[in-house]
């Protein structure tokens, strides 16, 4: 990346008989921001873009998405060969530093996370405190949320390098064993401690079901992979802004884990089953839900379709389709709905409602197939793109603290009640 300063690029503002010269930031791929970080301050006006559709919150070099083209590349390497060649650590190293690891980095990396295996037993005493049928969501976010109790130095993560790095590893370290926890709990079932001796997926299974299946390992690290960072999503951009107060990392990614929740982000691959699962019910008449997801009096979504960014195909929708086939294979599962998805996405395409507006399939339409093959409960799936989405948050949140970000505070417009005086109780009507 050139270090050399580039001759300023500037767009002209215009606002009366003002003009106003306002800098352009370019990016890796020339795509081409203007900086309005001086705009209140020489022009007394603020920008206005409601959910941020039009507005680059920082620059970032972890993750670049063309939405267009259907590009995700993580520190420049490309989505598909990260899925069929590197594996969740490998991409955890990468996102949080930079580079590839080496062997020895790999090893020395897993190693750490292996040290941090098991949690603190309190969680458990946490969880067995919920309702038995909390939603996972909650009980994550509830037992993320407790963790600087029981490291107190971590509520100045970012104090010195090696509070930093311990809590990293501590989050990414717990994690497994605190989604198989609540697996557990949910299910009533005892709670089954880390095996040292197993990898980070496996011991991850082994700690939710006692037993590790290699293919659903395998099938299961891709998906991680898949969902380990997507630039500034909800949640990401809201781990940033938590982050941006300089609040702890825990805490961070508690707010994070929060917004993931909601049915129009990650909480979508739980919604894209129970929609799959209604149209079966119903007799799998794909077209009445398509012209549902059309009628604008009815506020029904095809879940697990469209996206803010792509604007075709999100890459990992298509890798995490062909696993779709191949695990319900490997594992002699024949799951009707996979059909009926199939015959979803191609009715949807077809319509030009759907084309008209760029409307396809995103990393939530198949994933909840492949984790009911891998007999993960729908209500813990959004719970498993939190153990994948992770790493990302984190890698997200470093970048912040390192780049000494403002806290973040958007302005407004405000539309309410000029000037009024208060009304005494008597006067009211
Ligand atoms: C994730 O940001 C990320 O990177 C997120 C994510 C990640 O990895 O972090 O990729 C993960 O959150 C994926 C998205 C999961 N959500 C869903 O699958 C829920 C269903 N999708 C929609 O709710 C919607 O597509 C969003 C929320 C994903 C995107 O919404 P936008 O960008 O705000 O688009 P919009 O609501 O302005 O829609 C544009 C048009 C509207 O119609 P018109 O007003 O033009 O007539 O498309 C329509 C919408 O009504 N539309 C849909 C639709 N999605 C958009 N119509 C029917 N079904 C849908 N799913």
């Amino acid at each position: 990346m050139s270090d050399v300063a580039e001759p300023q690029e500037t767009v002209e503002l215009k606002i009366g008989e003002e003009s106003y010269s306002l800098p352009v930031i370019t990016g890796s791929y020339q795509e081409k921001g203007i900086d309005i970080s001086k705009l209140l301050k020489t022009t007394g006006h603020v920008t206005f873009d409601e959910g941020f559709k039009n507005t680059g919150s920082t620059t970032s070099s972890i993750t670049f998405i063309d939405g267009i083209k259907g590009i995700l590349e993580h520190r420049g390497y490309p989505i598909e060969q990260l899925a069929d060649h590197s594996s969740f650590t490998e991409v955890m190293f990468l996102l949080l530093n930079t580079e590839l690891p080496s062997a020895t980095e790999l090893s020395h990396f897993e190693q750490k996370l292996k040290d941090n295996a098991t949690p603190p037993v309190g969680l458990r005493a946490i969880l067995d405190s919920l309702p038995r049928e909390a939603h996972p969501m909650s009980m994550i976010g509830t037992i993320i949320s407790a963790l600087p109790g029981f490291y107190p130095e971590s509520v100045d993560s970012w104090k010195n390098e090696d509070i930093r790095w311990n809590t990293i590893y501590r989050l990414l370290g717990h994690m497994p064993a605190m989604v198989a926890y609540v697996y557990r709990r949910r299910q009533g079932l005892a709670y089954i401690d880390p095996d040292p001796s197993l990898g980070y997926v496996e011991n991850f299974l082994h700690m939710m079901y006692g037993e590790v299946n290699a293919e659903v390992a395998e099938a299961l690290d891709t998906l991680l992979v898949l969902h380990a960072d997507h630039e500034q999503n909800c949640s990401a951009a809201t781990v940033r802004m938590a982050g941006s107060s300089h609040v702890n990392l825990f805490a961070a990614i508690a707010a994070g884990n929060s917004a993931l929740w909601g049915p129009l982000h990650g909480g979508a691959n739980q919604k894209v089953i129970e929609m799959l699962e209604a149209i079966r019910e119903d007799g799998g008449d794909t077209q009445k839900y398509i012209d549902k997801a059309k009628d604008k009096e009815d506020p029904f979504r095809l879940m697990g379709f469209g996206h803010r960014v792509y604007k075709n195909f999100d890459p990992r929708a298509k890798v995490i389709k062909m696993y779709t086939d191949k695990v319900l294979d490997a594992l002699n599962i024949d799951d009707p709905v996979l059909d009926i998805a199939k015959g979803l996405e191609k009715e949807a395409i077809a319509d030009p409602y759907f084309s008209s507006r760029k409307l396809f399939p995103n990393v939530d339409f198949y994933s909840g197939i492949i984790y009911r093959a891998l007999g993960i409960p729908v209500p813990m799936f959004t719970v498993m793109f939190a153990l994948g989405r992770l790493p990302g948050w984190i890698a997200q949140w470093k970048e912040l603290r390192e780049s000494g970000q403002a806290i973040g505070r958007p302005r407004q417009i405000y539309t309410g009640y000029t000037k009024r005086d208060y009304t005494p109780m008597e006067d009211r009507s």
